[in-house]
């Protein structure tokens, strides 16, 4: 991607500028983001979507009940009745035309996009005003919806409802929005959103991991790296007679000290269990495997794979190679452009091309 080259969807700057004057700090309305714009999936494949079990899916109704999916197509509320709304979560991973318009969003780091999600509202329908802790783009695929947004610092929340609405919402600019217009929000800035008659919204959300979140999942894999710590045992020669044999020893607070230290001390070790943790696969995803001799002429990956670098490792779908010199090139091409063309496999050594096409076996690539 030209990060330098203006671009339509971001009305006309480039997405070194969006991320510069933007990204975390202020909205940015863009009138026909995508011009002439038609909507990639219709109301009937995503009631279809809804009634999966794999996909995660909610129902509000006004003034705000909350269930969850899956529903059958008799379990919604009927078209002609007002006020209700479905979101279908991760529609990214189901459809190719909603992944590349995901794609479209990649000056972001792929570490960071999350997911599509699409709304589906019956006139006057709507989440309630509310916060996000993430950027999203609020894409309007059909139909009107009027957004109302606020700066706002008071971010309490109305008491015994299941959704999290805003106590005191106290909007400053309001903006009806029509297909291919998009309204960018970030994170913890106020908006409500209300469908002008029958409509369809796509949020292009991203993911923020908290640093709780992030340690307890890197500490989890890093304790299965340390199998040579294993056979190093507390010894306390020293240790004398006790009198408080409650106190806890200050040279085993030391050794427990040391064997974290030890775990998190390697930053190779590091760096691979964090790209295997941001490249793991969404849950409820699955690979169709295949059973190819040969490695097809061009490659693509699939739409759920994830696929990441750093200077020492590739990873992708949760596990991780160490790359070097040519083969590393190619595989960080094929992760930044999630596809290779015939000419750049052709350079390719039989360890890279073998390595691509147990992937395709996988079914991480996809086969034209
Ligand atoms: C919606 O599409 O109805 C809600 C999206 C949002 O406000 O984040
Ligand atoms: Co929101």
């Amino acid at each position: 991607m030209h990060i330098q080259h203006p671009l339509t969807l971001l009305g006309g700057i480039s997405p070194a500028q969006f991320m510069q004057r933007y990204w975390q700090r202020k909205p940015l309305l863009v009138r026909q983001a995508i011009p002439d714009f038609k909507p990639l999936v219709d109301r009937a494949s995503l009631f279809a979507m809804a009634a999966r079990s794999e996909v995660e899916s909610r129902l509000v109704v006004k003034p705000f009940k909350l269930q969850h999916g899956p529903f059958p197509r008799g379990k919604l509320p009927k078209l002609s009745q007002k006020e209700w709304t479905l979101l279908v979560q991760g529609v990214d991973l189901h459809d190719d035309k909603v992944a590349d318009l995901m794609h479209q969003f990649r000056f972001v780091p792929d570490a960071r996009l999350d997911d599509v999600m699409i709304s589906f509202a019956t006139d006057g329908g709507g989440v309630g005003p509310h916060f996000d802790s993430y950027d999203v783009f609020l894409f309007q695929a059909h139909g009107q919806r009027k957004w109302r947004i606020g700066k706002q610092k008071d971010l309490s929340l109305v008491e015994g409802v299941d959704l999290k609405v805003l106590a005191n919402f106290n909007p400053s600019h309001e903006y009806v929005l029509n297909p291919g217009d998009m309204l960018y929000l970030p994170p913890r800035y106020a908006h409500d959103g209300i469908a002008v008659g029958e409509c369809m919204t796509y949020s292009i959300g991203f993911r923020s991991p908290s640093q709780n979140d992030l340690a307890r999942e890197l500490l989890m894999r890093l304790s299965d790296e340390t199998e040579d710590l294993e056979a190093v045992l507390y010894q306390d020669p020293r240790q004398g007679a006790v009198e408080q044999a409650g106190l806890i020893p200050e040279t085993l607070q030391t050794f427990a000290q040391v064997a974290v230290d030890k775990a998190l001390k390697d930053p190779q070790v590091f760096a691979r269990v964090l790209g295997e943790y941001l490249t793991e696969p969404k849950p409820n995803v699955w690979f169709v495997e295949r059973r190819l001799s040969r490695l097809p002429n061009q490659l693509q990956l699939d739409r759920r794979s994830r696929m990441m670098y750093d200077g020492k490792h590739i990873f992708c779908n949760g596990e991780s190679w160490r790359a070097s010199g040519p083969d590393a090139r190619l595989l960080r091409l094929l992760a930044d452009q999630r596809a290779l063309t015939q000419a750049q496999l052709q350079g390719a050594s039989t360890a890279a091309k073998g390595l691509l096409l147990d992937w395709c076996n996988l079914g991480w690539l996809k086969v034209d």
